[in-house]
């Protein structure tokens, strides 16, 4: 069962959580989700308001979705699902039906799909987002070595609408 719990009461670092444990970032577009796994992204305050910002290169499946959304989610799943996660992060939903081949069931909360299987939910309806742009970068190492395609990243700041912890009970 999912509980909601406050920002503020968030217990995982932020850095672990996102970098380490990595996420999935799901959206859904005529009634169809899908997922990525993502390693790169932030949370913190903007607009006076509680966010969390992803990047998506514009080749991922995902993006048309989150797109086509108002609102999407990100995810965070149990050690138990390292397996699902690089499978989620290394096919594309363009080539198979990834939720299906994990076994991940689909359900929805604030209007947002996310998977029964996470222990940590958040939901976000999206409020801004902006393309990288190559003479943007201060450090232009940071784009040779990240952009060799100039498949620059879109960034997309989502408010945060709810957090949501997997409770046993
Ligand atoms: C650990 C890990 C982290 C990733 N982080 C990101 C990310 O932050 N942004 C991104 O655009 N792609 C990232 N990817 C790549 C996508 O998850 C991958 O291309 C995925 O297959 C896209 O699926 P889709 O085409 O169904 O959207 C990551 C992959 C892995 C394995």
């Amino acid at each position: 069962m999912l509980k909601k719990i406050q920002p503020e009461g968030l217990s995982q670092n932020v850095f672990s959580m996102i970098g380490k444990q990595w996420m999935l970032i799901c959206a859904e577009k005529n009634g169809t989700a899908n997922a990525m796994t993502a390693s790169w992204g932030g949370m913190g305050v903007i607009w006076n308001k509680q966010t969390v910002t992803v990047y998506i290169r514009p080749q991922r499946y995902t993006k048309e979705f989150i797109d086509d959304a108002d609102t999407f989610s990100i995810m965070v799943f149990p050690e138990a699902y390292r397996k699902q996660l690089t499978y989620m992060g290394t096919v594309s939903g363009r080539d198979e039906d990834k939720i299906k081949q994990c076994d991940f069931h689909t359900e929805h909360i604030d209007e947002t799909p996310y998977f029964k299987e996470a222990s940590l939910v958040i939901t976000c309806k999206k409020l801004y987002a902006q393309k990288m742009l190559p003479e943007c970068f201060i450090d232009k190492e940071t784009d040779k070595k990240n952009y060799p395609l100039k498949d620059y990243h879109e960034l997309y700041i989502g408010e945060i609408i709810g957090i949501y912890e997997e409770t046993d009970a």
